[in-house]
């Protein structure tokens, strides 16, 4: 499959940010707004949210996610959420493996690894978060990092993965206003496409739709979109702003023709 067939994902990550008011508020604002896009647009919303805006997003192409999942079906697991509870709620994607669950919960690559298996298994679209933090980039572990990471998605059946989409998110630019250059971004980028067809091939690789994290905004989306090995952005800050965050989804770059 060629390059072009990766259609595009935007994906907003509200984070444990908005009351229903507000979910609801940018939901219609987004809902309305969107206009004709070509590229594929998700919200990842908190768990007290998805009930509201999905009803808010019906009959809208953008599509809802969750933050996070449990690797049961279901059981005593107090505060936990199951991907079947997701994917009954109205949820589509779910974000697994983000930088700020691995950090301040201790979330493993094996959690990250149980975690994708519930999701693919219960038919929900996992946006897999890899990235370095800073004093990683600054002792030249960069590349290390991704390999463990990608490691960890190893060894599963390709077909049951055809919905992954794996988000890189260098952790140093996340919510800090510094982005990866578009340079340093289509770098990791392609160490990552290369590390995945290492294990599933390269046809599979070149399907993959690989997102970039980290201080996306309307001003530097474009820029990044023209590099051959991004196929969308997840966004976090912008994404809690309509104007911005529809700027981000209507980005300028080289036509890229066709859907996956
Ligand atoms: P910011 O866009 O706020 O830097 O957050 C990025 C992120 O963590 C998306 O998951």
């Amino acid at each position: 499959m060629s390059a072009n067939l990766r259609r595009p994902l935007i994906a907003g990550n509200w984070k444990m940010n908005l009351d229903l008011r507000q979910s609801v508020e940018l939901a219609r604002a987004l809902k309305d707004g969107l206009g004709q896009a070509g590229a594929e647009v998700a919200v990842c919303v908190p768990f007290t949210s998805i009930a509201v805006v999905g009803e808010v997003l019906k009959g809208s192409p953008i599509r809802l996610g969750a933050q996070d999942l449990h690797w049961e079906k279901e059981g005593a697991y107090t505060g936990e959420v199951s991907a079947g509870q997701l994917l009954d709620a109205g949820c589509r994607y779910v974000i697994i493996g983000h930088s700020e669950r691995r950090r301040y919960f201790h979330e493993s690559d094996e959690v990250v690894r149980k975690k994708l298996k519930a999701a693919l298994a219960a038919g929900l679209w996992p946006i897999v978060c890899v990235g370095e933090t800073l004093e990683e980039r600054e002792r030249q572990q960069t590349f290390n990092v991704l390999k463990r990471q990608v490691e960890a998605l190893a060894g599963l059946a390709p077909a049951e993965l055809s919905s992954l989409v794996i988000a890189y998110e260098p952790v140093w630019a996340i919510g800090t206003g510094k982005t990866a250059t578009p340079e340093q971004a289509q770098e990791a980028h392609l160490f990552i496409r290369n590390a995945v067809a290492g294990h599933y091939g390269k046809d599979f690789a070149q399907a993959l739709r690989l997102l970039y994290g980290g201080s996306v905004k309307a001003e530097n989306i474009d820029s990044l979109m023209a590099q051959p090995d991004l196929d969308g952005a997840l966004v976090g800050g912008e994404s809690l702003k309509p104007v911005s965050f529809l700027r981000i989804i209507h980005f300028q770059a080289p036509a890229r023709s066709g859907a996956r």
